[in-house]
């Protein structure tokens, strides 16, 4: 077997850096290494209903939006099919048969979902829906026979419970679903960045993000407004860079490259700080202002994000042409999900038109039966 790559991503907002670094990148790495068979990007627009049913609309909205962020960021349609799930309904479908396989309590130990529930304050109002979305997401996974999810450490649960239930299938009617493995970033500084004040995770609603697709002008006043080490008022005192988010976002997107362009010295042609060690060991030490390592974040940031940026601007330019890669897409995404729940149909026996056995063994039992009727 070879390998299959799969993804997934809400469209509930544009994507941010952490988005960046979590996942896009890590897609465009394994894109371009080629080493795989098949590889698929899901704009999971059904699993977003799951706790925006009553706001299709911004569903709708971003789909658009995430697509132009996977394109403008590198993602090709040519070596990647980009898909919508709504598109393929042989999806709910596996769902259906999948959530035999899963135990209410088991559903209720996913910490992922728990967190959710709580953040979305659902208290005795959870949608079932949104309870099995982690079901419906091993149907993401096994519809295509990926092997290879590459994601944050959050999805890691939804991985888990995929394994368990293609093990369980498996079991039960036969060897048909492929186990699937999660990938995550190398680099532990983009397993989850930090939001821009500090707090554990980038959220939308508290409005600690920078998107990929800010300006200039918006990435800049986000970065000098940014959470640092408290206890480092003045120049002189020794500054924390642990936990420190602009030494975070330093180790998730400064290369090498970045210290030797900025920090040279055009006369001398001396560089202050060669990389992110020397940089964080003069802020511990003291004598290092906030000030400085911001700009120095910002020209990182801004180097890395403005070909991002003039990419989107030619691809706002052809909006059909985005939402067409979307159809085709779907249209090939739909053609192996139909191929897999064939298989899985036949494997638990619900494949009549088939099914040759059945209605043989059903002639002869009706044949038996009148016969000794007829006696
Ligand atoms: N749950 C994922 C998220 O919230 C999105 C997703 C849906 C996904 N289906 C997937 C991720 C399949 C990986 C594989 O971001």
């Amino acid at each position: 077997m070879g390998n299959i790559i799969l993804t997934g991503d809400r469209p509930t907002g544009k994507l941010h850096l952490g988005h960046l670094v979590g996942s896009l990148r890590e897609r465009v790495k394994l894109q371009d290494l080629g080493n795989y068979d098949e590889m698929y990007i899901e704009i999971a627009d059904a699993q977003a209903t799951t706790d925006n049913f009553g706001n299709i609309q911004k569903v709708k909205d971003n789909i658009i939006e995430v697509a132009l962020d996977y394109l403008s960021c590198g993602i090709d349609p040519n070596k990647c099919t980009i898909f919508l799930q709504s598109e393929v309904p042989e999806l709910s479908d596996l769902t259906f048969y999948y959530m035999n396989l899963v135990t209410v309590a088991r559903l209720q130990r996913n910490p992922t979902v728990k967190q959710e529930i709580i953040y979305r304050d659902f208290n005795n109002t959870i949608p079932v829906g949104f309870m099995t979305y982690p079901i419906s997401q091993a149907a993401d996974i096994t519809a295509f026979d990926a092997n290879i999810i590459p994601v944050g450490d959050d999805q890691l649960p939804m991985i888990e419970q995929t394994r368990e239930i293609v093990r369980s299938f498996n079991r039960l009617y036969g060897d048909t679903l492929v186990e699937p493995k999660a990938v995550l970033p190398q680099n532990e500084a983009c397993h989850r960045l930090p939001g821009t004040d500090g707090q554990a995770k980038m959220s939308k609603s508290i409005g600690n993000c920078i998107y990929i697709s800010d300006s200039r002008e918006e990435v800049k006043k986000k970065v000098m407004s940014m959470y640092t080490d408290p206890n480092h008022i003045k120049i002189e005192d020794p500054g924390k860079t642990e936990g420190n988010p602009v030494f975070i976002y330093l180790e998730a997107f400064a290369e090498e490259k970045h210290f030797l362009e900025y920090f040279k010295n055009k006369e001398t042609g001396e560089v202050e700080y060669k990389n992110l060690d020397e940089l964080k060991a003069h802020y511990e030490r003291g004598g290092l202002g906030d000030m400085k390592v911001k700009k120095f974040l910002f020209y990182v940031l801004d180097t890395t994000l403005e070909p991002i940026r003039e990419k989107r601007k030619e691809l706002e330019n052809n909006i059909p042409e985005v939402y067409q890669i979307l159809f085709d897409g779907s249209d090939k995404a739909r053609k192996k999900a139909q191929d897999t729940l064939k298989k899985v149909k036949k494997a638990i026996g619900l494949d009549y038109r088939n099914d040759q056995e059945l209605i043989q063994s059903t002639i002869e039992k009706y044949r038996n039966n009148n016969r000794q009727s007829e006696n």
